[in-house]
């Protein structure tokens, strides 16, 4: 694939290059444009990762713990160790909840006032309530897990601390961080440089195993063997609606395995899910371990802060087969928030506006002395950008059909193809307003002669076709706003989290309805996994 500079627009002529002016000035800061394509392993290798906040001054950050209901057993969450073992229960007053041990000794008291379902009269016993919580407290207060820094040998005989990462386990892309000493975060790069990589394992003829950015590419060429979004099918049961709706979308095996789990079926053989998501976890302990010639064993990992516990524990599983102890599940908004709130004594209301590869969440949450509450979160597991590279495909082939009368998507290498167009495509529109794509011998004419693409497309276009999409998106805004009881504009910020809302249309958007611009200070890919770091940061101490 090949991306024209393109012509010069009659109107525009007199203003010069026209790809400068395609781009939106003040839209995009100028290291996430430049960064854009180097970061997904496109470009040229750029230096080790961005610095992101000034040096702390002192302060630690916090640490979180989540609260659970009743019944629920011990936080979920926190995988290894467990900050205590045995039955947790909730007690209620002052609006306030309290996670109790079996001894009756206290926990954390966090404020409750606006968590959907929970009995605000003094002692009154928590039943049946939907608490999940992301509660914060200084790391100096009364510490949920403390873990002594785990000291292994390194270069030189001497002895050095095994760092936690963060690692952003995405549907569609993984970020690695992890805090210096001084507890600036940094998100750690591959040898060619790239941030980001995708969440994708390919098994190769050879017998290899592919991950990141060669195996995105091999989805093209071989996408039957090419395992992508496993994060769609982790912890769900076969007879599962996403499962089921799964089978029909992925180019790859599904079969139902032992225990109503379902199994992939690949070249390399057959594998349950959480395997997958190892071999991805492997990948980017792999880099955090390049990057910073220590070895990696412990890391605390994001999940939708709509993930059950069944996926949670999938996710930690996961973890555990990589041979990496995931020290904490920490909800991806809440890691967002503390990427944001770093370094910030913020009393604010704020939204998170996640809009990913493959799903779109949204999350209120407050901040106030270190506390981090979810008020509410809402989310839609079947919205993303992959739907908008859908409609860009299908806008190429409906072209490419009626100039050569040849459906490109009866051919699913062809639709891999030009669905990896799409991407490119979608993400060159975000930095100018047109773009001309050329794809060499997409079909074959009469007597086989190659036929090629050549499309020009708009950023107008674009949102015009995604229009329905980003719909949907504000939609989801709105339930979560009932939810926690606010209009839009009692969010007092917009943080920005997910590739997807690069679009300036998006942020446009995200402007009009929250009637403030969002936050761009933290670029949306890296703010979760800067987040988990922070918290990994905050448990080593
Ligand atoms: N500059 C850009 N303009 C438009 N879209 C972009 C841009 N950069 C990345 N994207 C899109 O963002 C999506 C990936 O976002 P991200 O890496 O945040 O997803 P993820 O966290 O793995 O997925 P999910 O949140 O669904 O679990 C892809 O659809 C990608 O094409
Ligand atoms: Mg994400």
């Amino acid at each position: 694939m090949r991306f024209a500079a393109p012509p010069r627009h009659p109107s525009r002529a007199r203003g010069g290059d026209l790809r400068r002016d395609a781009f939106v000035p003040g839209r995009l800061p100028d290291d996430h444009r430049a960064h854009d394509l180097r970061d997904r392993g496109l470009g040229r290798p750029g230096p080790a990762g961005a610095v992101l906040h000034p040096p702390p001054r002192g302060r630690a950050p916090p640490t979180i713990q989540e609260v659970h209901p009743p019944g629920d057993g011990p936080p979920v969450p926190v995988f290894a160790p467990p900050p205590r073992r045995g039955v947790f229960s909730l007690s209620v007053r002052d609006g306030s909840v309290r996670r109790v041990d079996p001894r009756g000794r206290g926990g954390v008291w966090a404020r409750t006032s606006a968590v959907r379902g929970v009995p605000r009269a003094r002692g009154e016993p928590v039943h049946g309530a939907v608490v999940r919580m992301d509660v914060a407290v200084p790391a100096r207060g009364r510490a949920l897990v403390r873990r002594r820094a785990r000291h292994v040998a390194g270069r030189g005989g001497q002895l050095m601390s095994d760092p936690i990462v963060g690692i952003d386990l995405g549907t569609t892309n993984s970020v690695v961080a992890v805090c210096d000493a001084s507890g600036q975060p940094r998100v750690l790069t591959d040898q060619r440089g790239t941030k980001i990589h995708p969440s994708v394992v390919s098994f190769h003829p050879n017998g290899s195993v592919i991950v990141g950015v060669d195996a995105k590419q091999r989805r093209v060429i071989d996408p039957r063997n090419t395992v992508y979004s496993a994060k769609r099918l982790i912890g769900r049961l076969w007879k599962s609606k996403e499962i089921q709706a799964a089978i029909g979308r992925m180019p790859y095996t599904i079969k139902e395995g032992a225990n109503q789990q379902p199994v992939l079926v690949t070249r390399g053989g057959e594998f349950a899910v959480p395997e997958i998501s190892a071999i991805v976890l492997d990948h980017v302990r792999n880099i955090a371990k390049q990057a910073l010639g220590q070895e990696i064993s412990r890391a605390v990992v994001t999940v939708p802060a709509s993930f059950t516990d069944a996926q949670r524990s999938a996710t930690a599983t996961a973890g555990a087969i990589a041979g990496i102890t995931v020290v904490r599940v920490l909800n991806e908004p809440t890691a967002a928030a503390l990427a944001y709130g770093h370094q910030r004594q913020l009393s604010r209301t704020i939204a998170v506006y996640d809009f990913g590869g493959g799903t779109f969440d949204v999350t209120i949450l407050r901040l106030q002395d270190q506390v981090y509450e979810v008020l509410a979160t809402a989310g839609d597991s079947f919205l993303g950008g992959d739907d908008i590279d859908e409609v860009l495909m299908n806008h190429m082939a409906d072209q490419f059909l009626a100039s050569h009368r040849i459906d490109v998507r009866d051919n699913e290498v062809g639709v891999m193809r030009l669905r990896a167009v799409a991407e490119q495509t979608k993400i060159e529109l975000s930095r100018r307003t047109r773009a001309i794509v050329k794809v060499d011998e997409i079909a074959y004419g009469p007597g086989g002669a190659p036929l090629n693409l050549e499309v020009e497309i708009t950023r107008d276009q674009l949102v015009e076709r995604a229009a329905p999409f980003f719909d949907k998106s504000f939609a989801v805004c709105e339930e979560a706003l009932r939810l926690a009881q606010l209009s839009p504009a009692q969010i007092e910020d917009v943080v920005l989290v997910g590739g997807t809302t690069k679009i300036p249309h998006v942020r446009e958007r995200v402007t009009r309805f929250f009637q403030r611009p969002p936050r761009t200070d933290v670029n949306p890919e890296e703010a979760v996994a800067v987040g988990a770091a922070l918290q990994a940061s905050a448990l080593e101490r």
